[in-house]
């Protein structure tokens, strides 16, 4: 059976065009402002494009500033209850300027929207939203926000069974030398503290030329490097009817003129093959910068959360990933206080840091997420007792991440130049292949270029360093 009918998808994107045009129509003259805050992970960040192009398109500009939007959208993560707590205090707080405002359209969408109880509670507590819809149907927003306007009820738009592929949806990208493309949506994984695939679904992979012909108009746009996401890019074409791996992706997109470098998010241990480690041996483009979750240390508890691989496992793999590929950087994701987590448990994951030395990590408490496995867990660790924990493996992290930045001083880096720092006018910024920020005195003619800077002094976040003039 055809997995999915693009002719159908084909279809529905020009209604949305139709219903593009009639937003724009309303505007009368006038171009409205949209506020757009992002929560959560580069996916969401790239879906926000999305939700950017799909405005840009309707005649709306962005704003900073939530007083004088006609807009506000709010794109949700619920990956920890930090971020869903965050979300509701703005929301809250937006009461106000509605009842001052009420023309004022206010939307929310992604991954918490994809959980029911959420979903109810918004409808209940914080009437003055006007609409609601979910990750899986991103690209009905210009229908949804249409049929906003003459309504004063709620629009509540969720699918909760796993969306199919829309293509060609509009992007207005925050960059014009990097750009994130997702290649695969959703996970399978079901590691026992996450809510992922729940809110996202199963994997689903973009077809191999549907990827490539989107980095070729990248190549053609001018730009220079490319971030390939997915929640675990190790997956991606199984589920394909033409059966593809990753490494096989990279080594197309490897050949895509004007991109000079490649990366991906995120690669899950356990199913991270030989093939890739010698695809990013062997593939120029493909940077050496490998992000690799080990979550936690002690087998017995990677065994809890579901993961698939022991704490010697994970070492293995690292040592096969850096004899391969020298001078890799490795970057990783660790969860502090997984239920049941002993005080031995926890110098485990600190001996893993310890013996792979990651260039930089981030470190997160665990949190309670309701329909999880983990959740029910009577274990639960104290709060105190993971913030003691989670400071200590903050400063071992730092200082290793220091160390290694050490190594760099008086070396020559290549770095992809981005723009101008924040903080100093002459200052650019760049990264290297690693992954790495270095800052240098430069000027706007070198933004997008490859350029060879010598390192002169090292930050525990970032590397400085003097332009070495080619000749
Ligand atoms: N609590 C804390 N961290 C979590 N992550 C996922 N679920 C949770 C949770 N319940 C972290 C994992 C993952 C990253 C994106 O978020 O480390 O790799
Ligand atoms: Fe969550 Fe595990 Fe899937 Fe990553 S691999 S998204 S941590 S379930």
């Amino acid at each position: 059976m055809e997995r999915r009918d693009s002719h159908v998808l084909e279809e529905e994107l020009e209604r949305q065009k139709e219903f593009i045009q009639l937003v724009a129509d309303r505007n009368d003259g006038k171009i409205p402002k949209y506020y757009l805050n992002t929560f959560g992970c580069q996916m969401n960040e790239h879906d926000s494009e999305k939700l950017a192009g799909m405005l840009s398109n309707m005649g709306y500009v962005e704003t900073d500033d939530v007083d004088e939007s006609d807009l506000i959208i709010y794109n949700t993560c619920c990956v920890r209850e930090h971020a869903e707590q965050k979300v509701y205090g703005h929301l809250g707080s937006l009461k106000r300027l509605k009842e001052e405002k009420p023309e004022l359209k206010i939307a929310i969408c992604g991954c918490m929207m994809q959980q029911k109880e959420v979903v109810s509670h918004i409808e209940k507590t914080y009437r003055h939203v006007d609409l609601i819809f979910g990750t899986h149907n991103l690209h009905k927003f210009p229908e949804l926000l249409y049929k906003s306007f003459d309504r004063d009820k709620m629009i509540i738009d969720v699918l909760y069974a796993d969306g199919q592929i829309v293509e060609n949806i509009p992007v207005k990208r925050k960059d014009n030398i990097k750009a994130w493309i997702t290649v695969m949506y959703g996970c399978n994984n079901f590691c026992s503290y996450c809510i992922v695939p729940y809110v996202r679904g199963r994997e689903r992979s973009r077809e191999v030329k549907d990827i490539k012909e989107e980095v070729m108009m990248l190549g053609r746009q001018g730009f220079k490097e490319i971030t390939l996401l997915g929640q675990n890019v190790n997956s991606y074409g199984k589920d394909l009817s033409v059966k593809v791996t990753f490494a096989e992706l990279l080594y197309q997109l490897n050949e895509v003129p004007g991109i000079e470098r490649i990366r991906f998010l995120t690669s899950h241990p356990k199913d991270l093959s030989d093939e890739l480690i010698f695809a990013m041996r062997d593939l120029d483009k493909v940077c050496e910068h490998l992000h690799l979750p080990f979550q936690a240390g002690s087998t017995k508890v990677l065994k809890e959360m579901n993961r698939g691989y022991t704490k010697e496992e994970y070492l293995e793999l690292v040592m096969k990933v850096k004899e391969n590929i020298p001078g890799i950087s490795l970057t990783t994701d660790i969860i502090v206080g997984f239920p049941g987590e002993t005080d031995e448990d926890f110098e485990d994951t600190l001996d893993i840091i310890r013996k792979v030395r990651f260039d930089s990590a981030y470190t997160f408490l665990y949190s309670k997420r309701t329909g999880t496995p983990a959740a029910k867990s009577k274990n639960q660790v104290p709060d105190e007792v993971k913030k003691e924990r989670f400071e200590r493996l903050l400063t071992l992290q730092n200082s290793i991440s220091r160390e290694i930045n050490e190594t760099f001083l008086g070396k020559k880096v290549e770095i992809l130049v981005e723009g101008i720092s924040k903080t100093n006018d002459n200052i650019y910024t760049g990264r290297t292949r690693g992954n790495k920020i270095v800052n240098y005195k430069g000027s706007e003619d070198d933004i997008g270029k490859l350029k060879n800077v010598l390192i002169e002094e090292v930050k525990t976040w970032s590397l400085e360093g003097r332009l070495i003039k080619e000749c």
